[in-house]
């Protein structure tokens, strides 16, 4: 397996029979501190070691450096194949330079890594899909359609130096779009462009303090914000912090949307003040990883379903996307209990 690129076309690399034994595979995530990356990592690792990899799994505390040389090390220990959720989405240009040069496939896990030619495959939930869910979720409990509105409504999005923070929100953004431009969704603050929403690092703190100063400069005088789209669990956090401290005794919540179904935003949809949260099965995402990982080792082609939406800057990477769906206090029990993702226990 040290003398080819394994699987190295998608057009079949060669149909070896080879099986997984043996393969070392370097698993790359962002942090530990947000609770769906552990859930990923440590599926994978569990999946990629029952077919029989080697597994080297490492998180690199949302600090760059720290992300490129654990790859190296990965790439030095003759991993050849590494799965990489990139902290900063264009920082490894080099790094994945030394895992060509040495025949690593890389796979481009959740995040899409940037500017590389050297990205082999992608896997991820559909991005786009997730935000346009986001934006239903908020037509829908506003009753855009019907009401006559005004409605008041804020954005906190993602962090610009990860990719998929564009496209949650633009998927959010064409479905509101038209209820902003007709008058009936209104930002009060101004703020809605991408850049002024953006939220660097999805920084939960600097959410909570954007949002403080929205909710000080534009909601004093009493006026009412009935939506705050935040693109994930960690920014809805902020965002709801934030309105517990400016409203010392809300019983009032915005529509506050999310993605990730965090431990602690489930508790927080259960008592009322997160509407939803899109939730991206890591099983699912995980098992899809490890089905590549396995047909790459194999030499096998490879499953892919979308070749044509992620541009990397330098190439169009062969994608795989797994479709969201959405947890609300409604559909929770169904959703995230009775499919074993957690347990009872772990949200009440
Ligand atoms: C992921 C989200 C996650 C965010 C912050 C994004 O790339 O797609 O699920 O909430 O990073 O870690």
């Amino acid at each position: 397996m040290d003398h080819v690129k394994p699987g190295a076309g998608r057009n079949g690399g060669g149909g070896s029979g080879l099986i997984s034994g043996g393969v070392k595979i370097g698993i790359s995530m962002p942090t530990k501190d947000l609770l769906r990356w552990n859930c990923d990592g440590d599926q994978m690792k569990y999946e990629l070691e029952a077919a029989g990899f080697y597994v080297d799994l490492q998180y690199a505390n949302n600090d760059v450096n720290t992300q490129i040389s654990q790859l190296e090390n990965m790439i030095n220990a003759g991993c050849l194949i590494l799965i990489i959720a990139p902290i900063e989405s264009s920082s490894l240009l080099d790094v994945l330079e030394m895992a060509e040069a040495k025949n690593v496939t890389v796979i481009s896990y959740d995040r899409l890594i940037m500017d590389s030619p050297y990205v082999d495959y992608y896997v991820t939930f559909d991005d786009y899909m997730a935000g346009a869910m986001q934006g239903e979720y908020i037509v829908n409990s506003l009753n855009l359609d019907n009401y006559p509105g005004p409605f008041n409504m804020e954005i906190s999005a993602g962090d610009p130096a990860d990719n998929k923070a564009f496209f949650y929100y633009s998927g959010a953004m064409d479905v509101l779009r038209p209820y902003i431009d007709s008058g009936k969704l209104v930002v009060v603050s101004g703020q809605w462009d991408f850049d002024s929403v953006s939220t660097q690092m999805w920084s939960t703190e600097q959410a909570q303090s954007r949002a403080e100063n929205i909710l000080a400069a534009f909601y004093s005088d009493g006026t009412q914000v009935d939506a705050w789209l935040c693109s994930n669990d960690s920014t809805a956090l902020g965002v709801i912090n934030a309105i517990d401290s400016f409203y010392s005794s809300s019983l009032y919540y915005p529509v506050i949307t999310g993605q990730d179904c965090n431990y602690a935003n489930v508790k927080l949809m259960l008592e009322g003040k997160q509407a939803m949260s899109v939730f991206k099965d890591t099983r699912t995402l995980a098992s899809q990883t490890v089905r590549m990982a396995v047909q790459i080792a194999n030499g096998e082609v490879v499953d892919v379903n979308d070749d044509v939406t992620y541009n990397n800057g330098k190439k169009v990477v062969p994608s795989y996307l797994c479709a969201p769906v959405f947890a609300d206090s409604y559909n929770y029990e169904e959703i995230l209990i009775d499919s074993g993702y957690y347990t009872y226990d772990q949200l009440h």
